[in-house]
């Protein structure tokens, strides 16, 4: 469904992606882990359409979207997708009804008459009820990534981006968002790419793992031979080493 080849993007002198190639099939979860500041979320903005990559191209059902200029036409190209932002990024002065219902008053022409219905059957998904006129500030860490969900597939995209989806939960909640993917996968059929470096999530929801390094993926496999990969970049950072060649890297690029 998603095939990007040679994608560049650059933040002035700052060389974030630099030649990466993935493909992500329909119906499959495609997990990408890599080191913070790596370009994970880089690279989905690149997918969804909010950034323009410098080169390479993005596919998505045959469209590119790098090529793509005109809006009306991005917008569209943006259907396609649910994104469930890194922060969360709720909304704090709407309710979570108008959280959730975003998305469909300004990306779709369902009536506003059935956005209620709607709202409350995505929350359900995510086992929310009767919360609908809370505002953000009501709700624990863990309802509010349920709630961001539930935005993100609102409009029945056919592919959802989630970016670390379970960063800041505590364990359990971190497992639950994890059943929570692949139920929705489960009931919804959707393609995903979901950004984590939360390894045990990363084996859990993912049918491929791929590892972004440098500005390009270094590594795609599947979670079990994910597990005895003889990449040594690949190893360090799935058990968590200090010392080995990610962290030689940092020392002589000058960076922490
Ligand atoms: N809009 C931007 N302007 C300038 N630099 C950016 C911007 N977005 C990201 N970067 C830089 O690009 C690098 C990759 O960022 P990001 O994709 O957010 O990393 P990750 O999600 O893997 O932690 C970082 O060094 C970050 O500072
Ligand atoms: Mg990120």
């Amino acid at each position: 469904m998603i095939r990007a080849a040679g994608v560049m993007k650059s933040f002035g002198a700052r060389r974030v992606l630099r030649g990466l190639d993935i493909g992500v099939n329909e119906g499959e979860t495609l997990v990408i882990i890599g080191g913070s500041g790596c370009g994970k979320s880089t690279f989905l903005k690149c997918v969804i359409g909010l950034l323009r990559p410098d080169g390479g191209s993005i596919e998505v059902d045959g469209v590119d979207v790098s090529k793509v200029q005109d809006e009306v036409q991005i917008a569209e190209y943006r259907r396609k997708f649910g994104y469930c932002f890194q922060e969360g990024a709720l909304f704090d002065s709407m309710t979570i009804f108008e959280n959730v219902s975003f998305g469909l008053r300004y990306l779709t022409d369902i009536p506003v008459s059935r956005h209620r219905g709607i709202a409350r059957d995505k929350l359900a998904l995510v086992g929310l009820k009767d919360i609908e006129d809370m505002k953000p500030a009501q709700l624990s860490g863990g309802m509010k990534k349920r709630v961001a969900l539930a935005r993100a597939i609102a409009a029945e995209p056919r592919c959802i981006l989630y970016d670390e989806p379970t960063t800041g939960l505590d364990p359990i909640m971190s497992d639950i968002i994890s059943e929570l993917i692949l139920d929705l996968k489960k009931k919804l059929k959707v393609t995903a790419i979901a950004v984590t470096h939360d390894m045990k999530s990363a084996y859990k929801i993912g049918d491929r793992i791929a590892m972004l390094h440098e500005g390009r993926m270094i590594e795609v496999a599947d979670p079990q031979a994910l597990k005895s990969t003889k990449n040594p970049y690949v190893r360090q950072f799935i058990e968590g080493h200090r010392e080995g060649p990610i962290r030689m890297k940092l020392r002589e690029y000058g960076e922490e």
